[in-house]
């Protein structure tokens, strides 16, 4: 689809600080000056600064501090993950929204919103969802069985610590997928597909991730501990380049999960987990396992040795003792 909007967008971003005329955009883009004028209307509804002056032309002089569709494209290098976008300013929930598109989407797709009003987090718990983080939900189609689908949200825990610490912040994995620095959590990941018994039609992978919240707008009793990117950093983070670098690195880790397999994912995991060789209690539905973690499997069930034998447990809540 040509995206006029988004042409000019580019072309101002790639003249930098050098004035591009209203002719010189319409002769590229092959419109006219007005159209061009129009669109650079459009550009400053949205938030854009442009300076425009008569005898030379347009000036990009800021961007939105906004998760639009043109900030994540332009410069975005992936083959398949967020090649399709979808912005919401405000959503119920990006994984309930990927999942209404679904079977017809392309694999990839992306749905992100600058806020979510009923945001899901695991096990049915509700997901703050200010402004100022990044809530995004991805589409894939992995061709795996439906019981080796956990694998996937291992590989994502395993990109959202990759790019977190791409800008210079030491993350680590809390089992089963909190992503945490310091210990306090900046991110959660939540996986649903829609599958039957041998086969699934596709997987939602939705990431939220705590990234220039202010820990005032999330509710008391989270403050303790959940944490925020920009909190640790004492700066806000440019967060359409962080979603540009975790839709890349989300890639990577899916081509390598379907050229290589997943033990080399399972590895990394584990390299950066910081429940392995602890002293743990998971707490579960029917009972508590109390133990020392010492490993995972390759379905993400956490591995305890407890005074009566080695346990693999799946899911629940892990407290480090
Ligand atoms: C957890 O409980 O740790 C998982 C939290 C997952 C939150 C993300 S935000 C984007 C996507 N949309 C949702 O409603 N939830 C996930």
């Amino acid at each position: 689809m040509v995206d006029r909007k988004m042409d000019i967008l580019r072309a101002l971003k790639e003249a930098g600080k050098k004035p591009i005329s209203g002719e010189e955009l319409g002769e590229k883009l092959g419109i006219s000056r007005t159209m061009v004028w129009k669109y650079i209307k459009i550009l400053e509804e949205d938030g854009y600064i442009i300076e425009s002056s008569p005898g030379t032309g347009y000036v990009l002089v800021s961007v939105p501090d906004k998760l639009y569709p043109s900030e994540i494209s332009i410069g975005l290098d992936t083959a398949i993950i967020g090649k399709e976008l979808h912005y919401f300013e405000t959503v119920d929930s990006t994984n309930d929204m990927a999942k209404k598109m679904g079977i017809k989407a392309e694999e990839g797709t992306v749905v992100i919103a600058e806020m979510q009003e009923s945001g899901r987090g695991r096990k049915g718990d509700p997901w703050v969802s200010p402004k100022g983080g990044i809530w995004l939900s991805v589409i894939l189609k992995p061709g795996i069985l439906p019981v080796h689908a956990p694998r996937l949200t291992l590989m994502a825990g395993v990109a959202v610590v990759r790019t977190i610490k791409e800008f210079g912040v030491n993350a680590s994995i809390k089992w089963p997928n909190d992503v945490v620095i310091d210990g306090r959590k900046v991110c959660g990941i939540l996986t649903e597909m829609d599958a039957e018994v041998d086969h699934i039609g596709f997987v939602v992978i939705g990431i939220g991730i705590n990234a220039n919240v202010s820990l005032d707008d999330l509710p008391e009793e989270l403050r303790g501990s959940s944490t925020s990117l920009s909190s640790v950093k004492g700066e806000s983070i440019n967060r359409p380049a962080f979603v540009q670098a975790l839709l890349r690195s989300l890639e990577t880790e899916y081509l390598r999960f379907k050229v290589e397999g997943f033990q080399k994912i399972l590895a990394d995991w584990i390299s950066f987990s910081n429940t392995i060789g602890r002293q743990v209690e998971v707490i579960t539905p029917q009972k508590i396992i109390a133990g020392k973690a010492t490993g995972i499997t390759v379905d993400g069930a956490l591995i305890i040795e407890t005074s009566e034998g080695v346990q693999e447990v799946i899911a629940g809540r892990c407290i480090y003792k």
